[in-house]
């Protein structure tokens, strides 16, 4: 639809061409960033809403105002985005890191052509997840916009979420997310998937900016007050969510190898085979508690759990714990990315991280051999127990 066609005259193709903007990739010159609502689920005990909400009612025009006139130095534009981090502080400026790789100008520029050719009607101009197409969608796409991603191998030992690393990044956009509607990107080339990781970076540093910076605008009655408390608090904000960005490499959670893998199909005899999936079953059932949400067969149906019916994410979305007899798994089907999904967790989710003193590394290497085996024996999942 993008070229013209040599049937039609010349005439037709350059109307066509100046009628249809899309077909060019860059965004257009003068379109800047704009505030979008930082939505959250609401404290399901009380129904307030969740305390590091930034909605448009908190925030006046002049306060939005305020927020793109700070942050447009910094982080530029969609046609020309950057991570200029002396325009806050001269003493500022991005660490060599592999993580933040490709943060320069002419990167971003191709990140973000490519984000507005294959990302941008899920994902959002600023990265909030609210596309033309996002909208409608379950689970909906991902805000970029706060550190809460699912699919990591990472890992904070002092309980923070840690945010995915560059490779869990890729992996994502590689393969896409199977069984929702986030499609595989495996058809770019290395330095353009690279160049989207680097977009997405910027849009997680420029969104999780506006949002602190937002939080004190609502905190201070005056808004000049207000604006000069946030151009202080500018500097140090920056450092910390620059410095989130080079830790998470640091914090990728090894992924033991299996005592043998698969243990269950290279066990010697059919007793041994059976005693080992006695043993997954029992920490399914009782240790790991998986049946609390997944239920006994691991389809989770909210006739057996009725919690599955009402729950929902950090981002207020509902939803259910994954029917584990489909086989089908977001975050990747190999095992080891079943190891991280219940070592770990899927950040944002009910879906809990067990440490080491919950379940060991064998027993979390079991629980991945038995929630592979679900799908496969499926529908007959009974065990003789
Ligand atoms: C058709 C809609 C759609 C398109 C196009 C799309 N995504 Fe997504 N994306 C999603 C959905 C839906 C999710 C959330 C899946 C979930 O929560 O299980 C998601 C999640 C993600 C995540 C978060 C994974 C995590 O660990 O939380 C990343 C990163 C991502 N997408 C990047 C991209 C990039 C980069 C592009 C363009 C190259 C893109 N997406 C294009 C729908 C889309
Ligand atoms: C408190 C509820 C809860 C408990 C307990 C729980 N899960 Fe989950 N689980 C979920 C939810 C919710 C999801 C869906 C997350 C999503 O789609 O983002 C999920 C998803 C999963 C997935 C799918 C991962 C993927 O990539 O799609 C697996 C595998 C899984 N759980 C295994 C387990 C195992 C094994 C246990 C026990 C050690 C367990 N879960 C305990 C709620 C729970």
């Amino acid at each position: 639809m993008c070229s013209s066609s040599r049937y039609w005259s010349v005439f037709l193709a350059v109307g066509i061409a100046v009628a249809l903007p899309g077909c060019e990739d860059r965004y257009p010159e003068d379109l800047e960033y704009y505030f979008s609502p930082h939505t959250r689920r609401p404290d399901p005990q009380t129904n307030k809403p969740a305390p590091d909400e930034l909605t448009e009612a908190q925030l006046s025009t002049a306060a939005q105002q305020v927020l793109a006139r700070l942050l447009k130095p910094i982080f530029g534009t969609p046609a020309h985005p950057k991570v200029d981090l002396a325009q806050a502080d001269e003493s500022l400026s991005l660490p060599d890191d592999p993580e933040l790789a490709g943060l320069n100008e002419k990167t971003l520029e191709e990140g973000s052509r490519l984000y507005r050719r294959f990302c941008i009607h899920c994902h959002g101009i600023v990265g909030d997840g609210r596309g033309s197409t996002g909208r409608w969608l379950n689970p909906p796409p991902r805000d970029f916009r706060t550190i809460w991603f699912k699919f990591r191998s990472t890992y904070d030992p002092s309980g923070a979420i840690a945010l995915p690393s560059r490779a869990d990044l890729r992996r994502t956009i590689h393969n896409g997310v199977p069984g929702a509607s986030m499609p595989s990107f495996a058809l770019l080339s290395e330095r353009e998937t690279e160049a989207i990781i680097s977009y997405v970076i910027h849009l997680n540093m420029r969104g999780r900016t506006e949002h602190a910076l937002g939080r004190i605008l609502v905190q201070q009655q005056d808004l000049s007050a207000g604006e000069s408390e946030a151009l202080q608090a500018l500097p140090d904000i920056l450092r910390n969510i620059v410095q989130s960005w080079t830790r998470q490499k640091k914090l990728v959670k090894p992924v033991p190898p299996a005592p043998r893998w698969p243990i269950i199909e290279t066990a010697s005899t059919a007793e041994e085979a059976a005693a080992l999936m006695r043993r997954a079953r029992d920490l399914f059932v009782n240790k790991g508690a998986c049946v609390q949400c997944h239920g006994v067969d691991g389809r989770g149906d909210p006739r057996e759990v009725p919690d599955n019916a009402v729950r929902r994410d950090f981002w207020g979305n509902p939803l259910p714990p994954r029917d584990l007899t489909q086989g089908v798994f977001r975050g990747g089907s190999r095992p080891q990315d079943l190891f991280w999904r219940i070592r770990l967790g899927i950040a944002g989710t009910d879906m809990p991280a067990t440490d080491e003193k919950q379940l060991s590394d064998e027993e979390v290497w079991l629980l991945v051999n038995y929630v592979m085996n679900m799908s496969r024996t499926r529908p007959a999942i009974t065990l003789a127990e």
